[in-house]
């Protein structure tokens, strides 16, 4: 099987006809933290983080605001730390991703609050903490962040989360800014306008910007291009309306990376040098500044660091209609570690990791080991013919949404993460055991109600 470097994490090979992420070996790995493991390449990790810092300095220059790591694509406390250590900031859509980013003492002005449907308490803990930005979403969400700031005290920073209508080349569930979305304010309907007045007459919100994610999984420009467009003649309406200029803009993430052999991982300087471009012809053609650019990339930073290791445990040659057959190759995992398959029909690729094998392919499947004949990691790919019990497979760039959107289905205890760097590895998440899943379950007398 060849070793396709383009879709593994920067410091992986293969030595001895052994996978070697970090100078660790997948089977020293496998060994130490059994399997299924995610093993989280540090300095993959840290050196996206400082290129997507990079190309947005050296694109925006004074102009450069923040890159905010989008955090559901992966968090951990440790996580967390590289990042606030790295000088970048974050962007937590629930609680929970706040709850970690202040468990890591994160500076609190650097967090950025998405999300649709904010409860009270997450808004009123989000401005508690002294969060950075807080990111409206919906017309209630106005009159809720506006009275808990007042409550609190403070004049609280906000964007306004907009609806470019823009039809992002992915797959349905990731593209996000669309018309028919449950996410923002639309532009085109007015909705936009009509939150941004309302804001502006909210006594304890303060309007720094506007925000907008066009999707997931985008490898060319012009979705981001459209949007740009978009949001940034709302920031001339706005000049034209109160005589000020807004002085933030917020395009989100979405930036692609490769999965599989002959997809290309988006530049970061690619994309900012076409970021810049549009929004510098924009604001010129609308007579205003500049405004002060974040993006929040998940992703293109998360992803490509981690490799999730699998043993296999069974294999099964299947005789298909056509008359020719199909070796399933099951492993220890499946759709608890990687929904992504299951939910968007993603694709991945995958690597014999323990040892060299020089037999003939075969076509093949890789499936996990839940009860659903849709537990398919990897629908079609060709395995060496004497894959069997106890070999090691790898599945690179399963750091984004992966373990993040892990479950406990059929009561799988979710994976380990371990950070691997100049040949030591460490477990940043321990894997859970049967004990943790059991400890929720209760027996309580009924109360009446
Ligand atoms: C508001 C927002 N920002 C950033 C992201 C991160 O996207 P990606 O991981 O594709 O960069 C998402 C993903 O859903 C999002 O909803």
């Amino acid at each position: 099987m060849k070793f396709l470097q383009e879709v593994f994490s920067i410091n992986s090979k293969v030595q001895a006809g052994e996978l070697v992420i970090a100078g660790c070996k997948a089977t020293s790995l496998a060994q130490e933290f059994g399997t299924p493991l995610f093993v989280l390449d540090e300095g993959d990790f840290r050196s996206r983080v400082l290129a997507w810092k990079s190309a947005l300095e050296r694109h925006f220059g004074s102009q450069s605001g923040q890159v905010y790591y989008a955090s559901k694509s992966f968090i951990s406390v440790e996580v967390a730390k590289w990042i606030a250590e790295l000088g970048i900031g974050i962007d937590v859509c629930t609680g929970g991703e706040l709850a970690v980013a202040l468990a890591a003492q994160f500076p609190p002005e650097k967090i950025e609050v998405h999300g649709n449907n904010k409860s009270e308490l997450e808004i009123s803990t989000a401005i508690a903490a002294g969060v950075g930005k807080i990111v409206i979403d919906s017309s209630q969400e106005i009159e809720r962040v506006n009275r808990l700031a007042k409550s609190a005290g403070v004049i609280q920073s906000v964007f306004l989360r907009l609806t470019p209508g823009v039809e992002a080349h992915t797959h349905e569930a990731i593209a996000t800014a669309h018309e028919d979305v449950k996410f923002g304010f639309s532009i085109s309907s007015g909705a936009a306008w009509q939150a941004v007045l309302a804001v502006e007459e909210a006594a304890n919100l303060k309007l720094v910007g506007l925000h907008c994610h066009i999707g997931s999984q985008i490898f060319t420009s012009e979705g981001f291009e459209v949007a740009t467009t978009r949001l940034i003649e709302v920031l001339g309406k706005f000049r034209d309306n109160f005589n000020r200029e807004l002085p933030e803009l917020d395009m989100g993430g979405g930036y692609g990376i490769a999965y599989v052999g002959g997809e290309q991982t988006y530049d970061p300087d690619l994309a900012m040098a076409s970021l810049a471009k549009v929004i510098h012809s924009q604001c010129t053609q609308h007579k205003i500044s500049v405004p002060i650019i974040s993006i929040e990339p998940g992703r293109a930073i998360a992803g490509p660091s981690t490799t999730t290791l699998y043993e296999v445990g069974t294999t099964k040659n299947v005789l298909l209609d056509s008359g020719a057959s199909r070796l399933y190759v099951a492993v220890d995992g499946g759709m608890s570690d990687n929904i992504r398959p299951g939910l968007y029909g993603a694709i991945y690729t995958a690597l014999l990791a323990n040892r060299e094998s020089k037999a003939a392919g075969v076509s093949a499947r890789i499936v996990g080991k839940h009860c659903e004949s849709g537990d398919i990691i990897i629908r079609e790919i060709d395995l060496p013919s004497d894959i069997g019990p106890g070999d090691l497979i790898a599945i690179p760039a399963t750091g984004a949404y992966g373990r993040s959107m892990a479950s406990n289905y059929n009561h799988m205890p979710r994976p380990a993460v371990v950070a691997v760097t100049n040949g030591t590895a460490r477990r940043i998440l321990r894997r859970e055991t049967q004990a943790d899943l059991l400890a929720l379950d209760v027996v309580e007398a009924p109360k009446t109600l």
